[in-house]
């Protein structure tokens, strides 16, 4: 960026404090003082949100002529100077006038400095509460889209790796202790199925975000004769929001889209802490790949899964932000307050923060390896077919309750006889316990037998996981696109 600074983040950087220019000095005139300017500031920040305020000028300006307000001639020039500033910024020379409070003011500015008074009347008929209100939910929306292409290859990353370890034998924990053997696929499905509705969330905020605000003015709408609907259309919008009010003071669909982005980090942090724990050395399930760990400054024999660490450490932020959001709002009389303008700061922390980590998980969910060995050695120990034992006496017509008191004596005849698998245990042990166990008992057993016989639909078997395996296949080719704001 040519200026006074060179570096987006130095746009807010004053050296000069200074009222001129300023579109309400005729009212207020010099009283501003530089700490006070650099206090009101959001140009630092809201920089952001440029080309979406060139856009959205850009189809002002049109309806402005369409109705008459401006001329064709006027509407060209007005063109000219709005195309001229987006390459200045797209190629990084626009100058940043840093005595510009925020974004809206610089754009409008240079557009003046460049046609001169066509540029001065882009503003017939807008206030720059409609004008942010607009640019933020473009920018919310193309922010989702985002999201969204980065969920749908995460997803579509794991269930690579579901497809290949729909037959590894794993143990699954509840309170992380043994529970029943899966095959592990079951459990990269089941952060695909988390996913899915992280993905829906977005698509469905969109749908409240797609509204176009421009046209509301301050708060009251204006008395010239503006087609709201025309600029909506142009823009992309599916239509224009009903209530002038609400339009300047609603800022619920960029709290639903950090909401959201909370979810999606709580799903990662999940998946995080589930492989910290499956990379350590007790349980080596799964290696990361090299370039997704970190060494020790000290301790030469590390593999430290800090990628994982900071996907779970990040979140915490994230939901922060979405609190700071909510809280912000809570208070705030109708309709627009200057609180408003520190909601994009969070938001868009929020987004450089889940993004990333969306697409770190989706590279290491592409490299990681899984030790099937691992997960299955000694998978029968902590006898995690013990509820198929129960079901096994149920289908030869034992009351469950029943069932379960009698595999739980079984399971302590093992442990006092030192036997770490029921299947183990003789025959003779099982009958002394129950006479309608038959020696079919041990077709029942073990991991690798259960993993068979699962018939219920969604169960962790080798059947049913292929099926879905097969349906999410499908399924991800369909979801790809179903982002509905095209702009
Ligand atoms: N920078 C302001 C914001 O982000 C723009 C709207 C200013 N409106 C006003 N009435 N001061 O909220």
């Amino acid at each position: 960026m040519k200026t006074k600074s060179s570096h987006a983040e130095k746009i807010g950087s004053r050296s000069a404090g200074s009222t001129a220019g300023k579109s309400w000095q005729a009212r207020i005139g010099d009283v501003c003082d530089q700490m006070a300017e650099n206090f009101v500031e959001s140009l630092s920040f809201d920089h952001r949100l440029a080309e979406y305020d060139v856009r959205g000028s850009r189809i002002h300006a049109r309806m402005l002529a369409k109705v008459g307000l401006i001329t064709q001639a006027e509407l060209r020039q007005i063109e000219r100077g709005l195309n001229e500033i987006l390459d200045d910024i797209r190629t990084g020379q626009f100058v940043w006038d840093v005595s510009q409070e925020d974004i809206h003011m610089a754009i409008e500015a240079s557009l003046v400095a460049r046609i001169g008074e066509p540029g001065r009347k882009l503003h017939t008929g807008r206030s720059r509460n409609d004008q942010v209100a607009l640019d933020f939910r473009l920018w919310c929306l193309d922010a989702g889209t985002k999201l969204h292409g980065a969920v749908h290859h995460l997803q579509a990353s794991l269930l690579g790796l579901a497809q290949s370890t729909v037959t590894v034998a794993a143990p699954s924990y509840t309170h992380l202790q043994r529970a029943q053997p899966i095959v592990f696929a079951h459990e990269v499905l089941a952060f695909i199925e988390m996913l899915e509705r992280d993905r829906c969330r977005l698509v469905d905020a969109t749908k409240r975000t797609d509204w176009s605000p421009l046209g509301a003015g301050a708060i009251a709408g204006t008395t010239l004769p503006i087609d709201r609907s025309f600029s909506a259309r142009e823009l992309g919008f599916s239509g224009v929001t009903r209530n002038s009010l609400d339009s300047v003071s609603d800022r619920d669909f960029a709290i639903e889209l950090v909401f959201a982005m909370a979810t999606i980090a709580m799903h990662l942090s999940r998946l995080a802490e589930q492989w910290i724990i499956y990379s350590s050395t007790e349980f080596q399930f799964i290696r990361l790949a090299n370039q997704h760990t970190t060494g020790s400054s000290m301790m030469p024999q590390k593999r430290n899964p800090d990628m994982l660490e900071l996907i779970r450490g990040k979140t915490g932020s994230v939901y922060g932000h979405l609190v700071a959001l909510l809280t912000m709002f809570k208070g705030l009389p109708l309709a627009y307050n200057r609180d408003m303008q520190e909601d994009k700061r969070l938001v868009f922390a929020a987004y450089d923060t889940v993004l990333p980590c969306i697409e770190m998980t989706a590279a290491m969910t592409e490299h990681v390896s899984i030790n099937a060995m691992a997960m299955g050695e000694n998978i029968d120990s902590g006898f995690p077919d013990a509820t198929v034992l129960a079901e096994y006496l149920v289908k030869k017509g034992v009351a469950f309750r029943t069932a379960h008191q009698i595999v739980g004596k079984l399971v302590a005849r093992c442990e006092h006889l030192g036997l770490s698998t029921l299947s183990e245990l003789a025959l003779g042990e099982f009958q002394g316990e129950c006479p309608v166990i038959d020696k079919d008992v041990y077709q029942s057993l073990g991991s690798l037998n259960v993993l068979r016989a699962y018939q219920s639909y969604g169960a962790g078997g080798i059947k049913s996981v292929k099926k879905q395996i097969a349906w999410w296949q499908k399924t991800l080719k369909k979801t790809s696109h179903d982002m509905p704001f095209r702009a």
